[in-house]
């Protein structure tokens, strides 16, 4: 196991490439597991919270499908159930889960500049370990799973091999800009070249801009911008097509005062997504890419608006290959991270 024991998985950036290879290795160990048919009850009689700030299928479902197959016991708390919506802080929150069980996993993405700074709060107030399962900032059981996929298609050098991180059209809600932030950080550590394409309005955190450039210098990979969808799938070998909100409407969540004023929000940010109805993944855009390329995608995808049904369904979608990865990556994590509480006399 990785040695991680103890230690929280907020950012893959708080992470050196080789704890997330050792992930990796992990996840891919405990698939191979699973698809066998043998146990990995390596976390016997702990208990894992999982704290949701907003909705979710795959997250929530690895996480308690993982925990059950680590022998763990997972409790999904609905924040707005919680005396969070009275007001509890993230630090009391975290000293009373903490004292109560061995892991705390949140996801927090809906406000931007406000999730991330919820989850080092908790995590400030507790010596569990604290897993982000999604924050405005990053997604990092997301893009380690997309990671893991990648390396299963392409192998585990990358070095040279072209991902398209693109902004794509929907209509259904404003997505958070975690998938796109966690992913140009990522990959670029992980040998691909990446190239971010989004109209203007939808630009990311600039902290998540800078680390992706710096991570792309460290690593002699290339991280590049561009507002046109077509220029960044052209020789991609990887293209990842998704929707975020536009930044500035997203920042104004924050400073929201209610629900009315949350909706209002929510219908500017649909009706800029709509000016760019053409920014879909279709089998001509497929076509600009590599013919040996993958279209991937966190999902839920907006079928019809951020890609086809031809696509999302053809051969070279590898999407519910990455969704499966999702509960491979999170066992990896909780295994990794969470640790044996040591009983007492008292106890
Ligand atoms: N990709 C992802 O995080 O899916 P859910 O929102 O269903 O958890």
């Amino acid at each position: 196991m990785p040695s991680l024991k103890g230690r929280d998985y907020i950012e893959t950036q708080d992470l050196t490439t080789q704890e997330i290879s050792d992930l990796l290795d992990s996840a891919k160990e405990l698939k191979a597991k699973f698809h066998a048919g043998e146990p990995a009850l390596l976390l016997k009689n702990q208990t894992i919270y999982l704290l949701f700030f907003d909705k979710s299928t795959r997250t929530r479902n690895a996480f308690e499908t993982g925990a059950t197959q680590l022998g763990a016991h997972a409790v999904f708390l609905d924040s707005k159930v919680t005396q969070i919506s009275h007001g509890e802080t993230a630090r009391d929150t975290g000293i009373i889960l903490g004292a109560m069980g061995h892991g705390i996993a949140i996801r927090h993405d809906l406000v931007l500049d406000e999730g991330n700074r919820f989850i080092r709060e908790v995590a400030k107030a507790t010596d569990v370990p604290v897993i982000n399962m999604q924050c405005d900032v990053d997604h990092p059981t997301q893009t380690l799973a997309d990671l893991m996929t990648i390396r299963e298609v392409f192998g585990d050098d990358l070095r040279g091999r072209k991902l398209a991180v693109s902004w794509a059209y929907s209509p259904s809600y404003a997505k958070p800009l975690s998938v796109p932030q966690g992913l140009i950080t990522l990959m670029t550590r992980f040998g691909m070249d990446v190239t971010l394409a989004h109209p203007p309005e939808y630009h990311l955190m600039d902290r998540c801009m800078e680390a992706a450039q710096k991570n792309a210098e460290a690593s002699g990979t290339r991280f590049e911008t561009t507002d046109n969808m077509d220029a960044a799938f052209k020789d991609a070998d990887i293209v990842y097509p998704k929707s975020w909100g536009p930044y500035d409407l997203m920042l104004q969540r924050r400073d929201a005062t209610g629900d009315a004023e949350m909706h209002t929000i929510e219908e500017k940010c649909l009706a800029l997504n709509a000016r760019y109805k053409g920014w879909i993944c279709d089998s001509e855009k497929m076509a600009m890419a590599r013919h040996t390329a993958v279209y991937m995608h966190c999902l839920p995808a907006d079928r019809g608006a951020e890609v086809t049904d031809e696509v999302l369904d053809g051969p070279q979608s590898v999407v519910f290959q990455e969704a499966e990865n999702r509960l491979h990556t999170a066992k990896a994590i909780m295994a990794a991270t969470m640790r044996e509480r040591p009983f007492t006399s008292a106890s």
